[in-house]
């Protein structure tokens, strides 16, 4: 039987968030659906994708390129670096705001998962380590390269890069942004002790290696306010070719770094029996937004639970909420939800992106006794 929300629950609770406040506490996680145009301006159905799903307590977009270098992982994914972008993404967060919702714009680098084929151009990153992975470019899956470790200079130029989409992205109407330093892209390569074998002060100790992010946390802080800031981080995660050995230690200098600066949340994509979980949570008391893996997408009775004991503020959801844009309404009334599907996650236009049908679409069928 579908699972049904008590309309006490504690993830139908309003929370704030930094300065915004949230109206639940079950966020839409970032989703690329490399939709984007050829330039890098997000999808004419952007806007349309976002507002069917503004009930969601916030809306983190999908990963977004803070700069024509930082974009080419894959085909067709967004930027937020020139005035088109900005003008596309003021209708994304004009279109969530008439429709009550709230919205996040997730700030990224890819590093050296970009490949040349996709981005044109050579992928930078902390060492010259390649991921061992494939891209799917157009030609079809071909391996990752070896990037071009950054020189020392260079790396100022990218926190600047960071700050200026941030500008941008609260220029356009967004209620804040997220900061990607999770999945094997750029800010997380800098963090692994296995991606980053950087003699300068950028590598080698905890404190060295999250010194990227720390600075980019600082820079977008500075440039938009701590409240409108979020951070997002995935300790030990495999995604995007990641390993890091040292699983915690770059995390705790961040966290303790970035402490005083008063973001408005920390996203942690991570299993909730991973021990790491755990060690995150006591060095962040404050709020905390879990993705959590490896629980089934379905299952919002754990969900609620780690919310009720207080162990989280807010839940971020990625294919429930990708497959059923009335998600809220269906965990209220019980309704049965619809299944993702992956054929259309990164395919092009509408079909698996505008037209996943609501309750309203498939009326009395679907709402438990
Ligand atoms: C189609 C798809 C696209 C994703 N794109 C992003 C992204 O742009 N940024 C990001 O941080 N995570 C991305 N993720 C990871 C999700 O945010 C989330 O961590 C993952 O889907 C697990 O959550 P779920 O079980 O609720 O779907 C993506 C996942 C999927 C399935």
């Amino acid at each position: 039987m579908a699972f049904r929300f008590d309309l006490d629950a504690s993830l139908l609770k309003p929370v704030q968030v930094g300065d915004t406040l949230a109206a639940n506490r079950i966020f839409m996680a970032p989703l690329t659906r490399s939709r984007a145009q050829r330039d890098a301006t997000p999808s004419e159905l952007a806007a349309r994708y976002y507002a069917q799903r503004a009930a969601a307590g916030i809306i983190v977009s999908e990963a977004t390129a803070v700069s024509a270098d930082a974009n080419g992982a894959y085909l067709n994914t967004p930027g937020i670096y020139t005035d088109r972008h900005q003008d596309a993404w003021r209708a994304v967060a004009d279109a969530v705001h008439a429709a009550r919702g709230r919205m996040f714009l997730q700030l990224w680098h890819v590093g050296r998962m970009g490949h040349p084929d996709i981005s044109g151009r050579v992928p930078v990153a902390p060492s010259a380590v390649a991921a061992d992975l494939a891209a799917r470019t157009p030609e079809g899956p071909k391996p990752l390269p070896v990037p071009r470790a950054l020189r020392t200079p260079e790396i100022a130029t990218i926190v600047d890069d960071f700050r200026r989409a941030a500008r941008r992205a609260i220029d356009a109407g967004m209620d804040g942004v997220e900061i990607h330093s999770a999945n094997g892209y750029l800010l997380h390569q800098f963090l692994s002790d296995v991606a980053n074998r950087r003699t300068d002060h950028y590598g080698g100790s905890a404190a060295n290696r999250a010194r990227l992010t720390a600075e980019v946390v600082e820079a977008v802080v500075d440039e938009v306010g701590g409240g409108r800031v979020g951070l997002r981080i995935s300790p030990g995660n495999t995604a995007g070719g990641m390993s890091e050995i040292d699983e915690v230690g770059a995390y705790e200098a961040l966290l303790n770094r970035i402490a005083p600066l008063g973001i408005a949340y920390l996203h942690l994509s991570i299993a909730p029996t991973d021990p790491t979980f755990g060690v995150i949570r006591a060095l962040w008391p404050d709020t905390l937004v879990l993705n959590a893996l490896g629980v089934a997408e379905t299952d919002f009775c754990a969900l609620e639970s780690f919310a009720e004991w207080g162990a989280v503020s807010a839940v971020a959801v990625g294919r429930a909420f990708l497959a059923n844009p009335d998600l809220i309404d269906r965990l209220i009334l019980g309704a049965d939800l619809n299944e993702p599907d992956p054929a259309t996650f990164y395919a092009s236009g509408p079909a698996g992106y505008v037209d996943y049908p609501t309750l309203a679409d498939i009326p009395s069928r679907a709402v438990a006794n």
